[in-house]
């Protein structure tokens, strides 16, 4: 897992006044909202003797404990120990660790990290949230493998004829055209061209027939955000497909996902996109879990890569670059030490 980036946990309209736990990162959070409105994000534990915050209240914008009733602000002090006398003081230790949140693209985001997170990895750029004439849905998922492996897999096009048969066509048509790859200091993408998906779906009401060719853009940017901008050449129709696959733990991963379209605006048509989104994730998922070793290889020589892996072998370099300077976490995998190209 990789250290000093931003991780979306949950979703703002999920997180309302109430105390949620949240699994993450391979801890356990509690998150609630101040009466301000901002959201906080502590450790779900009490320094008194050890009992999950999140089972508590809010008490004039504290956090109340649920077993002795400690009080902590929004900083993770406590301020208030119901059961000591007046003139007791307060131990200094009884803090909580506190992370840094922020709210956009209606997710909820909390740095991990040691670093101030200016000098971190920023959360990415999704313009069309929030613009004119573009239509959002939610969706959340889980997948049992790591992230590298679910990012990786969610911009690769040559998989697509073969876990999405159903829906992006025939198999005797997998040809990838070659593609070049733009690397930034956090991101990867490429954009590939392929036959249009098949008209299946919401997608017979938009689609003529003869539409010759779809354009993927593809991102992927550290430490696992996904972004796939399809441009069905038709009319400026697109979806964008927006992840970020957050680790529950090494060997799990959740995805808040959000699609965006500027075709069928309406909120009939939610239901449709989102079964789409959901059907290609589940077809997605058996093959990913599958997959060994569970971690990205790090070093070459573990695999037989071609050249419509190239975006891959891209995304591996760049989180390569940042686990080598100390911010990959691992309590399973060995830190990738030897700067081995794949
Ligand atoms: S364990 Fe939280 S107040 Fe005692
Ligand atoms: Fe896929």
């Amino acid at each position: 897992m990789l250290r000093n980036a931003w991780y979306a946990v949950t979703r703002s309209a999920v997180l309302q006044e109430a105390p949620l736990t949240v699994r993450a990162l391979g801890e356990q959070f509690v998150l609630w909202r101040s009466p301000q409105g901002t959201v906080q994000a502590m450790a779900d534990q009490c320094p008194h003797r050890g009992a999950q915050l999140s089972r508590g209240w809010l008490t004039a914008g504290c956090l109340t404990c649920p077993y002795h009733g400690w009080q902590f602000n929004t900083a993770g002090k406590c301020v208030h120990i119901p059961a000591n006398q007046a003139e007791a003081t307060i131990p200094k230790r009884a803090q909580i660790k506190t992370y840094a949140t922020t709210e956009r693209y209606g997710l909820v985001w909390l740095y991990w990290g040691d670093l101030p997170a200016a000098q971190g990895i920023p959360i990415p750029p999704l313009p069309e949230w929030g613009a004119p004439g573009w239509r959002a849905i939610y969706g959340e998922s889980e997948w049992p493998a790591h992230f590298t492996r679910v990012t990786e897999g969610n911009m690769d096009s040559s998989h697509a004829p073969f876990v999405h048969s159903a829906f992006f066509g025939l198999r005797d048509g997998a040809q990838v055209p070659p593609y070049t790859v733009e690397t930034t200091p956090w991101s990867v993408s490429a954009i590939t061209i392929s036959k249009p998906p098949k008209r299946a779906g919401i997608l017979k009401l938009i689609l003529k027939r003869d539409r010759p060719v779809t354009t993927a853009h593809l991102t992927g940017y550290l430490p696992g955000v996904n972004r796939i901008d399809v441009d069905f050449k038709f009319k400026g129709y697109r979806f964008i497909y927006f992840g970020v696959h957050t680790p529950v733990d090494e060997a799990t991963t959740r995805t808040q996902w959000i699609g965006l379209r500027n075709f069928l605006t309406a909120p009939w048509a939610d239901g449709h996109s989102r079964r789409n989104v959901v059907k290609t994730f589940e077809e997605d998922c058996a093959v990913i879990a599958s997959v060994r070793p569970a971690i990205v290889p790090f070093q070459g020589g573990t695999e037989v890569l071609v050249g419509s892996d190239a975006l891959q072998v891209a995304y591996r370099k760049l989180l390569r670059q940042y686990a080598q300077q100390g911010w990959w976490w691992s309590d399973r995998y060995p830190s990738p030490r030897q700067p081995t190209l794949v």
